[in-house]
């Protein structure tokens, strides 16, 4: 059966420590984050390599740095998504070696499954009949899955019409009560921490240390696909700003046990439209300015308030990294030319960082050489409606070999 190991719970801003968490989200002093802590100063990487590479990759094959061990968890084969090299990033300058590491491929679609395997084999490890969580969609996806395999019952918080019809569908056909509120992704969150202790659910937002535990796998693979070396260049989307803590956390703990001995820059990308991250790093803010009434067409990152944001901010500073925030105008385009000249499929939210990093590449931020790693968070078709939204749907013709060859040939 699983059991918790050795860990310690930390505050992310106040740095008070607890031994346990069985429902705690949130430091019980200053109301803010937890994150995991363990002790690596006996854990080499020399050691753990052996083990590591005699399992397949993916979320499980890192357990020496996850919090539970025991085995009895709640998977459906996380993680081990492909490292794309990819010639679309690199602006003016070919040398930079850019990539794509892809998410999308994830059993439900998107990377919050390699959060899910962990946090719902904590809930079960807790004896927790029931799950909760609010989301812009991937997540309630996600969770929905894993609480199916685990045999419990799973409550999402979505803001109503507010999310994309494959996630709608994926939650609702896996068996969550899907509760649509009025309003936005950020009000479905001021409501679910109250209504996860009135209906006894566990809590699985990103504000739950465990999801980030599994998460942070996603670094380790990155190191390894690159031929055990760090990424000069690290960016990823930013919506409540876990997945990237995550990364940061993942890199720290290869460097902690003597895998790497140089970090990434972070560089969090955000729609303008809903942007306080990016917006408190450029302005050099202590803290965010929330966004009262968040737009953009990435759906999955339309978020106001983040959560994670004392997280978020820490980790990107530490980093020597930047945030930027780009329109819809050009994350569509990302979106399309990564599905055009790479044939990688991603969500709009996702190609935030694609069109990131071609931004940095055209006004020559990176080195020679460097090697950037852009994050796909989530996959194309999770989302067809955006992208039909840019083409239309194709006209029919007459089922003949004249018409076909006419209508080919009318489109050139
Ligand atoms: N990309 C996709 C496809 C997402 O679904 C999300 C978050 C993010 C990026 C941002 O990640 O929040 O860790 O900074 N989606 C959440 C959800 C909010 O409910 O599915 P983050």
């Amino acid at each position: 059966m699983v059991r918790l190991r050795e860990v310690g719970f930390e505050c992310v801003r106040c740095g008070v420590t607890f031994r346990s968490t069985k429902d705690l989200v949130a430091c019980k002093v200053c109301g803010d984050g937890l994150q995991v802590t363990q002790d690596l100063s006996r854990m080499s990487y020399d050691v753990v390599k052996e083990r590591w590479r005699s399992r397949p990759i993916g979320v499980w094959r890192y357990r020496e740095l996850l919090p539970l061990n025991g085995g009895g968890e709640v998977s459906l084969n996380e993680g081990g998504t492909a490292l794309l090299s990819v010639s679309v990033i690199g602006g003016s300058d070919p040398s930079v070696q850019a990539f794509v590491k892809n998410e999308g491929q994830n059993p439900t679609g998107s990377f919050k499954d390699r959060g899910m395997t962990v946090g719902v084999t904590r809930a079960r490890s807790l004896d927790r009949r029931r799950v909760i969580c609010a989301s812009t969609g991937n997540t309630a996806a996600s969770l929905a899955a894993y609480a199916s395999r685990a045999g419990m019952e799973c409550i999402v918080l979505v803001p109503s019409g507010g999310i994309a019809r494959g996630k709608l569908a994926q939650a609702v056909f896996q068996g969550a009560r899907v509760v649509g509120v009025r309003g936005s992704f950020d009000d479905a969150m001021n409501v679910v921490i109250e209504a996860a202790k009135r209906l006894d659910a566990y809590l699985l937002n990103s504000i739950n240390p465990f999801r980030i535990e599994g998460q942070k796998t996603a670094a380790f693979e990155v190191f390894e696909q690159l031929g055990g070396r760090t990424p000069e260049w690290l960016v990823c989307p930013v919506g409540n700003g876990g997945n990237l803590a995550a990364y940061w956390k993942g890199f720290q703990e290869l460097k902690a046990i003597g895998a790497i001995d140089r970090l990434p820059r972070l560089v969090g990308v955000q729609a303008e439209g809903a942007a306080p991250i990016a917006d408190a790093i450029q302005r050099n803010l202590k803290e965010i300015v929330p966004v009262a009434k968040p737009v953009t067409v990435a759906s999955a990152i339309r978020i106001g308030n983040p959560a994670n944001w004392p997280k978020t901010l820490r980790a990107i500073r530490e980093s020597g990294g930047l945030a930027l925030k780009v329109p819809d105008s050009e994350i569509l385009r990302a979106q399309e030319v990564l599905a055009r000249r790479e044939g990688i499929f991603v969500e709009p939210a996702s190609a935030a960082s694609v069109a990131g990093a071609m931004r940095l590449a055209n006004e020559g931020t990176f080195d020679k050489s460097d090697r950037v790693v852009c994050v796909c968070t989530g996959h194309g078709l999770k989302d067809p409606e955006s992208a039909l939204r840019s083409y239309g749907e194709s006209p029919a013709v007459d089922a003949t070999v004249e018409a076909v060859v006419a209508a080919v040939e009318a489109a050139q």
